[in-house]
């Protein structure tokens, strides 16, 4: 049995969101259950499937503790955890979507996500239809009678458009479709996405929250309205995370909150000290006042993560690859959240209606926890490279 938390500070209740102590002989974590097969008493137990596990799909104390964890930071009815982050895109949308229906999908989208989209869900028969991460409740005139779900992820992938989500919620949801949300930039410290009209919230937790760089997993949120129906496709799917990295991610959330705000401010410095500067043309992080989204960042977001990207001033594929081999710290990776600082040139190639930046190359910067005077020595370095 959970503690109350409610009313406590987010740092407070990450450290005892999930399990209570006292349910396992005190032992301040819960138990890593690894299971296929749960017994149960008797028959009749066992016909009406009348005990709280049954199999290890189902859920196991392991797997209820991180459910626990984030349906108290998001306020959902229910939360699933799958093996990846894309798998927590993939299911609420197999959840959600039949053949004949038609789906909005924002064109900043994470790329696996529209690949998911332009493949599977085309093959099912689902209409695919992308639109400007800047449309807001213009929204309403895309909609179709046969508009099942919004997709939204905010801010976007690689260029960070902010979108306005209570008004897309609204125009979404008067034309009967659900909205769902990648909400992984933010984590559901920095936005609640459920509390501003969003129906299903999607993590990487293989980001912060996992927080290292070691495990790969995904959270899907959902409340009451659509709960049932994720859970039902959840179990038919057979998509559930295994013990130890459902583990690893409620022990990452413990130190979630402080990791976050040393990412944050971080982040914000070399933002700063970036836009600062003649070489770099534009730095894309929505919590700088110059960002074409800052307003609704400032109105809904209550923090700022630590991943953002830069213009260079001029150049192409040759400089970009220039600055990232000039990196020393940064490492050359994909993936973010962890505790050590990445770097990618990032391909907006896919983009269709949303327009990627065109005066140089766009350099996607994950700032970790590293000391930030290294940091800057590092990227000064790789900016004087991509100069030359
Ligand atoms: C916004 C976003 N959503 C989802 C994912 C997928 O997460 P995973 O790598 O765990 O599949 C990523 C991964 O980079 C991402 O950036």
């Amino acid at each position: 049995m959970a503690r109350d938390l409610s009313g406590k500070g987010s740092n407070t209740r990450l450290a005892h969101i999930g399990n209570d102590p006292r349910d396992f002989h005190g032992f301040v974590n819960p138990p890593v259950v690894h299971a296929s097969t749960v017994l149960f008493p008797d028959a009749e137990t066992m016909a009406g499937h009348k005990q709280k596990y049954t199999y290890g799909t189902r859920g196991t104390p392991t797997s209820d503790a991180l459910g626990a964890a984030i349906d108290a930071l998001e306020g959902s009815a229910g939360t699933i955890a799958v093996p990846s982050g894309l798998a927590a895109v993939v299911v609420p949308m197999l959840a959600f979507l039949s053949a004949g229906d038609h789906v909005l999908i924002v064109d900043s989208v994470y790329f696996p996500t529209r690949r998911f989209a332009d493949t599977m869900l085309k093959r099912m028969g689902v209409e695919v239809e992308y639109y400007e991460p800047e449309l807001g409740g213009k929204i309403a005139s895309r909609m179709k009678d046969n508009t099942r779900v919004v997709f939204t992820e905010s801010p976007g992938s690689n260029t960070f458009e902010m979108q306005d989500i209570p008004a897309i919620a609204e125009a979404a949801h008067a034309g009967d479709a659900i909205v769902m949300m990648d909400n992984t930039w933010a984590t559901p410290l920095y936005f609640k996405p459920l509390d501003h009209g969003v129906d299903i919230s999607i993590h990487a937790a293989t980001k912060y929250p996992a927080g290292h760089s070691d495990v790969l997993s995904g959270t899907v949120s959902a409340n009451a309205k659509c709960w049932q129906q994720l859970y039902d496709t959840y179990l038919t799917l057979g998509v559930c995370a295994g013990p130890d990295d459902v583990y690893q991610v409620l022990r990452g959330l413990r130190t979630m909150g402080v990791r976050l705000e040393r990412h944050q401010e971080s982040a914000l410095e070399i933002a700063q000290w970036l836009e600062r500067r003649d070489d770099v043309s534009r730095v894309l992080h929505p919590a700088l006042p110059s960002h074409p989204g800052h307003e609704i960042w400032k109105r809904d977001f209550s923090g700022a993560s630590g991943i953002f990207s830069i213009v260079l001033n001029g150049g192409g594929t040759k400089e970009a690859h220039a600055f990232l081999d000039a990196l020393e710290i940064f490492g050359l990776g994909y993936s973010w959240g962890g505790y050590e600082s990445l770097a990618v040139h990032v391909s907006l190639g896919d983009r269709i209606v949303a327009k990627a930046p065109d005066e140089g190359p766009v350099i996607r910067l994950q700032i970790g926890l590293e000391d930030v005077s290294d940091l800057k020595v590092d990227i000064e370095k790789a900016l004087a490279a991509a100069r030359a």
